[in-house]
This record gives C-alpha cells, structure tokens and sequence, in this order.
C-alpha cells in the first residue's frame, strides 16, 4: 500500500477502506508517515468529506492507536460526558457530584483550554494541590469509592488523534464533521465508559457556529458510538452567549459551588438537569426522566451533591475547604466594573471574543507552555434580553494587570450590541439525540 496512492483515491472523491484508513493512522502514529502527506490527506477530506463507515473506520483506528482503558475494575455502568468546548461552560465541575450523588459512576476524561474555550482540568486546578495526573489504579478505586474521578489525556490514550489535531490545526482542517466526530469519539471510546452523554455547542462561542452542523455533528457522534456498542446521547445547547455568569477558572468554580449550593444560574441549571437525566437513565438510576430530574434536584437540595465535590476534591489532592470557603480559591486583585454606553436591551453577546476576554486577562494559554492565572475572568451582571441603563455595570473584570483589565473591557463593551426591544428568546436546549449501544 502507498500513501500517494490513497491521497490520490480521496482527493479523486474516492471511499477509503478500512485498510487504507488503518494504513495511515498507523503509519503517522509511528512516524513512518511525513506530515506533509498527511496534511494532503486531510485537506482532500475536507474538500471530498467521509462517508459514515469511513468516519467510524477512522474513529476506530484512532481509539486503538494505543490504550484502551480497562473500567471492568468499576462497579455498574460508568458513563462519561463530554462538551464540544464552551465559554463559562463550567458543568461537569456541577454536574459529575450530582450525578454521583445519584449513584452513577463518573469516570471521566477532561482537556485543558483550547483556544478560546475554557477546559476542565485548568478550572479544577483552582483547588490548590488539586491533580488529574492519576494513575489507572487510582482512577478505578476513586470512582469505586466516591463516584467520580477525572483524569487527562495521557500520551498514550488515541495518540493518532493528539498528533492529526495538532496538525489540523496549522493547516486549516478543523472544522470538518468527520475529523471532529472521530477525533472527540476516538478518545471517549478510549477512555473505556460504557454510556456517553454529549454536550454538542452551538452558537458564537462554540465550535459549530450554526445550529444545523451541530445536529449534524451530533447525529454523527452518536452513531458512530451506537456502532462501538456505547450507549450514547447527544444534547444540542446554546452557546450564543457565556453559560451562567463567571468566564474564567476559579469565577467558574465559585459559580459551580453555587449551583451545588441552590444558588446557580438557571441556564447553568437547566442544562445539567437535562445532562443529568440522561446519565441517570443511561446508568440504570431511574426509570423516567422526570423522576431523574426530581433525583437530581434532590442532590442538590440536601446538600449531598457538595459533600460530593468536596470528597472528590480532596481524593485528587485537593484542598476541599474551598468547597465551603470560596475565598480559599485564587482571587484576583483588581475589579474593574464595564458600564453599559447607553439604554437599551442587550441583544447579543459575541461569545467568543468573551472567552478572548478572560485570554487577555491571563486565563488561557497563547502557547502550549503558557502558565495561566487561575484568578482571572469576567463576571457578566447583565445578559442578553436584560434591559442596562446607561452607566449600569454590564460587568466586573477581575484581573491582575491594569492596562490588561482596560483592554478586556474595551473588549467585551464591543462584544455586545443593544436594541430598544428586547430580542426574541430561543430555546436554551435544542434537541435531544440518543440512540442504545450495539449495531
Ligand atoms: N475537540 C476535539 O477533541 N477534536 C476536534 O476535532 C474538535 C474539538
């Protein structure tokens, strides 16, 4: 087999096969394979698109390009979820306790920040002494002792994924259905849960800006884990503005402590009802969603879901006292408050240049090796379809620099537009996907 040859094939409009896919995945995971024809490779299949079995062929051959975690140590159905990169997207911090507060075994695979989007792992670490860096064998006994454990993506979890991302990335060939799809499933399928409950972004600050390539996506996503034998389901929800209030790592936290609390946003809220149901029923702890939902609100409101963020915390090293004592997590020094210019509704946010906000601020990485500030971000007071008098906070920067919280703010006064009528309202969650493992 050559790779001119397959290069050619798709580039002619062909259907690889599953040797074919195989062939490169393997040979560019060892680095038999150059860069520069694998980059050929995919922008011919950005150009020519995949067919499904194509998809789930590359899916699979990324998921075993090198281990496949083992959860049989783990008692009863392990289910993991996933988002597709948000701005304040703060709900695995609320929802993975609540969810083991109900009894469901949360073993769960978190990234870091990806461009402006925020990422799990940066936003525990905001519990000083908090690590993902566990081993297997701590992983397993975690989840079987309290119901939840996080861990990051190893070197050797779908290595072909983490090299072909990287090289995507510089090469313009991200925003292809199947390159994501199989790119987001290849590591889930390798991080071995037996059920997968997708949250799928769209809107300004996500991935898939229009709401029908996120469906698209998300159709995608689930039947290539239909085919792998996992349970899985797919939730659409709006990423058109921040989700909640607080865009930046420990703001974020402190806004999880108080959902966990009863206090929370109500979109925050809404969605991890709706995540949430859809992993009790996929785990076997309750028959109906609407008595999930009741389970759920029942986590939160005896406080057994904070004991469980509190426990969780302290089993990955972490100090739990932040759990009860928010002014533990790192604070930043200067608040600055943006006033609104005018009357009027706030019409529209423009998402994602609020996620570059809290990247100005220090938040984010600009390079791989980046240390980031986990103090800093931005607190929105008003959103949109909320009326602002002139001079009103839309607001508060926390930050650390001067001239970087001016420079945030200016930014996020230009993120936002206002009307004199209020906008029309959309529905928060779009649409529900779900399908039962085994082809
Ligand atoms: N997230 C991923 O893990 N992969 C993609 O291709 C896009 C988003």
């Amino acid at each position: 087999m050559r790779m001119y040859d397959i290069i050619m094939k798709k580039r002619n409009g062909g259907e690889l096969t599953r040797e074919e896919i195989r062939y490169f995945v393997e040979g560019y995971t060892k680095g038999e394979i150059p860069d520069y024809q694998v980059s050929a490779l995919m922008m011919a299949i950005y150009f020519r698109k995949m067919t499904e079995a194509e998809t789930y062929e590359l899916t699979m051959a990324m998921a075993h390009s090198g281990d496949m975690l083992d959860l049989s140590g783990i008692r009863g159905v392990k289910v993991d979820k996933h988002s597709t990169g948000g701005v304040g997207d703060k709900t695995s911090l609320v929802l993975a306790p609540i969810a083991a507060a109900c009894g469901i075994s949360v073993a769960k695979m978190s990234g870091r920040g990806l461009g402006h989007t925020g990422g799990t792992i940066d936003k525990l670490e905001s519990f000083p002494g908090f690590t993902t860096a566990l081993t297997r064998e701590r992983f397993i006994d975690n989840v079987n002792r309290i119901g939840i454990a996080i861990m990051g993506q190893t070197a050797d979890l779908a290595p072909a994924d983490k090299k072909l991302y990287a090289l995507r990335d510089v090469t313009a060939t991200v925003d292809n259905m199947s390159l994501i799809a199989s790119s987001i499933m290849s590591k889930k399928l390798a991080a071995g849960a037996d059920a997968i409950v997708l949250d799928v972004k769209t809107g300004s600050g996500a991935f898939m800006k229009e709401e029908k390539d996120a469906r698209a996506l998300a159709e995608e996503m689930v039947k290539i884990g239909k085919s792998a034998g996992r349970t899985t389901v797919a939730v659409i929800s709006d990423m058109d503005q921040p989700l909640g209030r607080a865009v930046g790592n420990a703001l974020e936290v402190k806004e999880a402590i108080d959902t966990l609390n009863g206090r929370g946003p109500e979109d925050l809220m809404e969605l991890c009802l709706t995540l949430g149901s859809r992993m009790l029923l996929a785990g076997g702890k309750a028959e109906t969603e609407e008595q999930a939902v009741e389970k759920l609100r029942d986590a939160v409101e005896s406080g057994a879901a904070l004991k469980k963020l509190a426990q969780f915390v302290e089993a990955q090293g972490g100090d739990s006292r932040a759990v009860y004592h928010t002014e533990l997590l790192p604070q930043a020094k200067i608040l600055l408050p943006v006033p609104a210019p005018q009357d009027g509704y706030v019409s529209h946010i423009a998402c994602d240049e609020v996620g570059i906000c809290s990247l100005i601020l220090g938040g984010g990485r600009e390079t791989k090796e980046s240390e980031i500030d986990l103090s800093v971000g931005l607190v929105l007071h008003k959103k949109v379809g909320d009326y602002a008098k002139a001079g009103e906070t839309l607001a508060v920067i926390h930050a650390n620099d001067r001239a970087k919280a001016e420079q945030a703010a200016q930014r996020f006064l230009s993120a936002c537009t206002f009307a004199e009528s209020a906008p029309k309202r959309t529905p928060f969650i779009k649409a529900v996907l779900s399908q039962t493992g085994g082809a």
